[in-house]
């Protein structure tokens, strides 16, 4: 049953206690009134001096699994704003962090960093305690780094989705054990259900414009985001020392906090029989590494796979246990003659389809954008093109000078355009080539085509 997994059969993925909004036990109120103070802190440029003064505090006073996940968010927020609130980043962080961390998340099986559980599963709070959670007017952040709105919306329309996407759960599992049974009217009107609640999500999805600034998001929120994995460009060439006051540690490097660790929506394309491939692998064509002496040739990278890692882990095994008995796409193939059935099945895939497109958009809007934006303004001021400008102003110099400047401008143009094809998403991946193959491979499986 779900409880087994860590999952509320009315909030889903999101826990059935709701999260603390401060640790019970005085003798955390140091962590606390960091985190409270974080914006400021990081604001001031102070957080690493506080942090480093810190005592490093026992996990012996956390009880309940609600305080233990209270402790994780704190300590990702602390880490997260160590490692990027500074002139540069730190490529260490102090035991007073990483000692508490390492265990809570041991114990949570997590991975010792700010996860999409650290910042959205466990830190909100409903408004008003007699009404849903899935309803974004009824929510709030317990934790920011930049106490923006902007950035509790981009948490909060992740947990509403959340909320919003609990029901689909039990529709998916029904839909399982009834086709197993046999039943296609079942699985038809599951189905249907499913693909009208997906369309919900989308709606949801899409708020994110009402109170997420993208230009904020781009530049104040999403740096903090990041993780430590292939962050060379960002100053972290070999990831982040966990100092534990061993004198041993080596360099660990970690994926930053993504949405693509959300299990609601790989629960979707679990029962859907959506695959995803490694990033640039087509259809069919199994893309092995090549094989090593006598050693079966290892999978190539998958980042959905790999994304199962920073799930909370009872989440994770959850989604391997329905994998091994989905059988949707398997029975609707077997009733291709059931019209309804396949009419159901398709509204899906497309609905599910269609919450990736949106996203897309959403990705060029906030990211892909700004970007652009952001080395244009450097571009501008670049001293090729400033003399340039002074060129065409004064026009006091010689032709063959100002073709000499258009050709560095050129190249850095060139330059900036290869920047652009290797933006990265916080969770490491090619984001526009990844996202936009996640989204064709979710209309693969079309039974009914006409
Ligand atoms: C993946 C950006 C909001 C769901 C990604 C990726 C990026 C991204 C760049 C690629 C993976 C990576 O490297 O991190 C954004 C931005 C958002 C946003 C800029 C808002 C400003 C959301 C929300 C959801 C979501 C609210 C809620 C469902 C996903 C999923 C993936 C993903 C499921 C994995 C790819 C897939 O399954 O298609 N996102 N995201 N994202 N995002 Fe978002
Ligand atoms: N994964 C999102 C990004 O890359 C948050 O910005």
């Amino acid at each position: 049953v779900l409880a087994d997994y860590g999952i509320s059969p009315t909030h889903g993925f999101l826990p059935e206690v709701l999260p603390l909004t401060r640790l019970p036990d005085p003798y955390y109120n140091k962590w606390e009134a960091i985190v409270a103070n974080l914006p400021a802190l990081i604001l001031s440029k102070r957080l690493r001096g506080v942090v480093d003064r810190l005592p490093v505090l026992s996990t012996i006073g956390l009880e309940h699994d609600a305080e233990w996940r209270r402790a994780y968010s704190l300590l990702s927020f602390m880490a997260h704003g160590y490692i990027w609130g500074g002139d540069s980043p730190s490529d260490r962080l102090p035991p007073s962090i990483t000692v508490p961390l390492l265990k809570v998340s041991q114990h949570l099986e997590v991975p010792p960093v700010a996860t999409y559980a650290a910042l959205c599963l466990w830190n909100f709070k409903p408004l008003f305690m007699d009404e849903d959670i899935d309803n974004l007017e009824n929510l709030a952040t317990l934790n920011t780094f930049t106490g923006s709105i902007d950035e509790s919306w981009f948490y909060l329309v992740s947990v509403a989705m959340e909320a919003r996407g609990a029901p689909i759960m039990q529709l998916g599992l029904t839909a399982i054990a009834a086709a197993r049974q046999n039943d296609a009217a079942t699985v038809t009107r599951c189905l249907g259900t499913f693909a009208e609640r997906v369309d919900d999500l989308t709606t949801l999805l899409q708020r994110m414009h009402e109170s997420c600034d993208p230009t904020i998001f781009y530049n104040r929120i999403r740096p903090f985001l990041a993780g430590s994995k292939n962050m060379a460009e960002a100053g972290l060439p070999n990831g982040v020392v966990y100092e534990d006051g061993s004198g041993t540690e080596t360099y660990r490097q970690y994926a930053g906090g993504s949405n693509a660790q959300s299990s609601l929506i790989q629960f979707f394309d679990i029962v859907l029989g959506v695959e995803h491939r490694p990033t640039g692998e087509k259809r069919g064509r199994p893309d092995q590494q090549e094989p090593r002496e006598g050693r079966p040739p290892a999978p190539k990278h998958n980042f959905l796979m790999e994304m199962r890692r920073y799930m909370p882990g009872p989440h994770a095994r959850f989604l391997g246990d329905v994998q091994a008995v989905a059988n949707i796409r398997e029975f609707v193939e077997a009733n291709r003659d059931h019209r309804p059935l396949c009419i159901a099945y398709d509204a899906c895939l497309s609905m599910l389809r269609n919450l990736r497109d949106k996203h897309i958009a959403i990705v060029t809007r906030y990211i892909v954008v700004p970007s652009r934006e952001v080395r244009a303004r450097s571009r501008s001021r670049s001293p090729e093109v400033v003399r340039r400008k002074l060129d065409l102003a004064t026009a006091s110099r010689q032709p063959q000078g100002i073709a000499y400047d258009a050709r560095g401008i050129a190249q850095k143009q060139q330059q900036d355009d290869k920047k652009n094809s290797n933006l990265k998403g916080t969770g490491g991946t090619a984001l526009m080539s990844f996202l936009k193959q996640a989204r064709d491979e979710t209309g693969e499986p079309a039974v009914d085509e006409w």
